[in-house]
């Protein structure tokens, strides 16, 4: 390939290594951040032409020259060639192709090291939007499905051991109480990331009389980035995005692992739309939760991306290091893969329906209502701890005898604690249990109901 490809590096004698030419290329992945690109650039123009840096005719060509070029892009008409490098040069190269001369204007005051930081700010700001209103989907279809099991119940685990019962809405709610910590925790990091590099040079700014408001302005940066010594080194958005990323990764995957157990014969408590399951090459009877068992393996990924950027950021010597150009494969593998499976998860969510009637048969194993009754005994004036001890002794003794709570007679009961008194049996039974939560945010109907509500509400107006 002629030296002439390549005119930004007089500097170097022009030899071309081929193996170099594809090792040190990001095109082939930061092509996607051309339209940001070439937002970036028409704003810096117009600023450059406002500062009497290049003429208004000169802007004029650029930006009508650029809108070109993000159009070949996106009819996928334009030619890209690993010789450029990056989406930047492949960018200005076509511009001077197209206008000559003053396409080499383009570039005054800046760097690629601002550019690039730019990019990933401007492309960043917007998949995190889009990545929101994904979470909003996946709660909505979540709140839909509370909603029809309002008062339905099932056991609630802790440890995987039956704990105490709890309505399925409820539990359905506490994904959706994960994903909305999620949703602001990318709200927070927009807010964090949204000021605008460019401007930063390659590393100390520029000795032109650049106006960085103004491009941030345009760009609609809430402000500035205040020393160009950090803003063409921070990639602190980027570990923080992956960061969450990581999160509604880890919320997705407890989920699906839920899921996984519970929709296998020995739980048997929901059923999976036949779209969303596979069957076996080999076993006819299967019907296999690949797509939740890959939303939980997907996790991987983006824990991986996780430790790479930050393994990428660490003790780089100050500023700008080409290891940075890495990023932004973490950034995309992490975004993709987590867009993926919200949307795989929200349509799961949708063809998802709990087996109501035989959740409800297995509510009597596990002693699901004994929390319950020692909390009766503590309205009866027995001391929480020894209630405790009372309502362990008790389901000791149904073990050995192979009944449940509620088949004691009040004799027994009695001689366990004379407080106890005919009343009882009006608060033994899972069914029973929930309807008595009290606490605000507990697992019961009322609680559910109100939450529904207020989620329905809430998430309508996003
Ligand atoms: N492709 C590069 C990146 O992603 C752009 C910046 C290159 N800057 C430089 N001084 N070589 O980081």
């Amino acid at each position: 390939m002629a030296n002439s490809e390549k005119s930004w590096e007089k500097r170097l004698s022009g030899e071309i290594d081929e193996l170099a030419v594809e090792f040190v290329e990001s095109l082939s992945y930061d092509r996607r951040l051309y339209k940001v690109d070439i937002a970036g650039s028409i704003a810096h123009a117009q600023m450059l032409a406002d500062q009497g840096l290049i003429t208004k005719a000169e802007y004029g060509q650029i930006k009508k020259a650029l809108f070109e070029i993000g159009d070949e892009i996106a009819a996928g008409t334009f030619e890209f060639n690993k010789i450029h490098e990056d989406i930047h040069m492949a960018v200005e190269d076509a511009l001077i192709r197209k206008i000559g001369d003053i396409g080499k204007k383009l570039h005054t005051g800046r760097s690629r090291n601002d550019q690039v930081a730019t990019d990933i700010r401007l492309w960043m700001r917007d998949e995190i939007e889009l990545m929101q209103a994904r979470i909003t989907l996946l709660q909505k279809a979540l709140v839909k499905l509370a909603d029809q099991y309002k008062t339905d119940i099932m056991p609630a685990y802790t440890h995987l051991q039956r704990a105490q019962p709890i309505v399925i809405g409820a539990y359905l709610l506490s994904f959706v109480e994960q994903f909305e910590r999620d949703w602001r925790r990318l709200k927070n990091c927009r807010d964090l990331l949204n000021v605008s590099p460019l401007g930063s040079g390659a590393v100390a700014g520029s000795t032109l009389p650049l106006d960085r408001e103004a491009t941030a302005a345009l760009l609609g940066f809430a402000g500035i980035t205040y020393n160009s010594i950090d803003a063409v080194a921070d990639r602190d958005f980027c570990a923080e995005f992956i960061f969450v990323c990581s999160l509604i990764a880890t919320h997705l995957s407890r989920l699906a692992e839920d899921w996984i157990l519970y929709c296998s014969n020995e739980f048997g408590f929901i059923t999976i739309d036949d779209k969303y399951c596979t069957s076996s090459s080999m076993m006819p009877q299967k019907r296999n939760p690949d797509m939740l068992e890959l939303i939980r393996g997907k996790t991987g990924s983006v824990y991986g991306a996780l430790i790479a950027i930050l393994t990428i950021l660490k003790a780089q010597p100050s500023t700008y290091n080409r290891d940075l150009q890495e990023d932004k494969i973490h950034v995309f593998k992490a975004a993709d893969t987590v867009d993926l499976s919200l949307d795989m998860a929200a349509a799961i969510v949708h063809g998802t329906r709990f087996n109501t009637t035989r959740i409800a048969a297995g509510m009597d194993r596990g002693f699901l209502d004994a929390t319950a009754l020692a909390e009766y005994l503590v309205r009866k004036g027995v001391p929480f701890r020894e209630a405790h001890g009372i309502v362990g002794s008790l389901v000791a003794q149904c073990e050995k005898e192979d009944i449940r709570l509620v088949e004691l007679t009040l004799e027994q009961f009695q001689v366990a604690c004379n407080r106890i008194e005919a009343d009882i049996v009006e608060i033994l039974d899972p069914g029973k249990v929930v309807t008595q939560y009290k606490a605000e945010g507990a697992a019961g109907p009322v609680q559910t109901a109100e939450q529904v509500a207020y989620w329905t509400r809430k998430l309508s107006e996003r």
